[in-house]
């Protein structure tokens, strides 16, 4: 008996294959996603994700032994794949015998998939695109999470509504796809559950939550702000084809902007690589990350920070989150 009966109906192959109860996940937030929210989101039912950002294998083989102890319900690993030691860390995954793998961050290089599903994980990708989706579904993805560009953190630039609409119809009946970005309520789950998702992750609503580690002047800024507060990153040089990261504005904001002009002198002068050049982009994103969600710098950190935002104004426990977002989904379901 469950206190969510059509929910928890829609949600079944989500659930099944997430081995959760409820089939709400929490997508990876790097500095956001350690082993206390990743634990606390899975004992309350959900899906925690570790974020593996720029971790070394070392930081990621603590970070998944830590999150064990703190719990026995599943939970996954994100990891980036332009990440340089991406095969090393998939092998700290198999060591602890990871459950889920996400890949994050761009197509998955060669052998990546193969690696992660040959010790018996299973493997969540993004797509960008409906011809992008299929292939990697066919390539040995098991699941999909489509991602709009309302969401915190690097975003794509169509809108969750549209992609739902795009990719839903196509793939729901044969492939397991989660919606994500801008979902701040229990009615848009059931909405998209409706159109054949099988899951949600979020990641603005829960960055807040009393169990985060986030510092209190990262989650005042988020108290505080709207849905206009967090804008997406501006491209300054057509050369250096950045990726847009959706942050509240702040100094940290336009600091990216010279961040951005300095690389691209760094291509002309000094014959930087591209991968390289892109790679140096992301390594300013995980600091200024961490001046804001570790240290507090709220000015000139990063505060990536969804759409949804809007609909953060307190600390609440992870568990008092989920069982909103499922009564109100439930709620939504049972005045149909
Ligand atoms: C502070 C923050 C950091 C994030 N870091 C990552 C990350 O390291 N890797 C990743 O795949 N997604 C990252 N995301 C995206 C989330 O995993 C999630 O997909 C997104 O927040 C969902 O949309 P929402 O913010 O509208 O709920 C981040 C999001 C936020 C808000």
């Amino acid at each position: 008996m469950t206190a969510f009966p059509k929910t928890s109906a829609l949600m079944k192959r989500g659930t099944e294959f997430l081995g959760s109860e409820y089939a709400i996940l929490c997508g990876a937030m790097s500095w956001v996603s350690e082993r206390g929210l990743v634990s606390a989101i899975s004992n309350a039912g959900g899906f925690g994700v570790i974020a593996c950002g720029a971790m070394t294998p070392e930081l990621l083989d603590t970070e998944i032994a830590a999150t064990k102890a703190l719990t026995a319900k599943p939970f996954g690993v994100n990891l980036i794949t332009m990440h340089p030691q991406l095969f090393n860390l998939i092998e700290v995954c198999k060591k602890h015998g990871v459950t889920h793998v996400v890949l994050a961050g761009g197509i998955p290089p060669k052998g990546s998939v193969e690696a992660i599903k040959e010790f018996g994980a299973k493997v969540i990708v993004f797509a960008p695109t409906l011809a992008l989706a299929k292939k990697l579904l066919r390539s040995g993805g098991d699941a999909l999470v489509v991602e709009g560009m309302e969401a915190g953190g690097h975003i794509g630039p169509v809108s969750t509504s549209v992609l739902a609409q795009e990719f839903l119809p196509e793939l729901s009946e044969d492939h397991l796809v989660f919606v994500a970005g801008g979902i701040g309520r229990g009615e848009a789950i059931a909405g998209y559950l409706e159109m054949g998702a099988v899951g949600v992750q979020l990641g603005t609503r829960f960055a807040c939550a009393t169990e985060s580690i986030a510092h209190p002047n990262f989650k005042k800024a988020f108290f505080r702000a709207n849905a206009r507060d967090a804008v997406a990153s501006v491209q300054v040089d057509p050369r250096l084809p950045v990726i847009p990261v959706r942050a509240l504005k702040n100094k940290g904001t336009e600091e990216f902007t010279a961040k951005q002009r300095e690389v691209a002198a760094m291509l002309d002068s000094e014959g930087l690589e591209m991968m390289e050049a892109q790679l140096q982009i992301e390594h300013y994103w995980a600091g200024a990350l961490r001046r804001a969600v570790i240290d507090g710098d709220v000015e000139n950190g990063s505060l990536m920070a969804g759409q949804s935002v809007g609909m953060v104004k307190e600390e609440e426990p992870v568990a008092d989150i989920i069982a909103q977002l499922m009564s109100q989904c439930e709620a939504a379901l049972d005045r149909r």
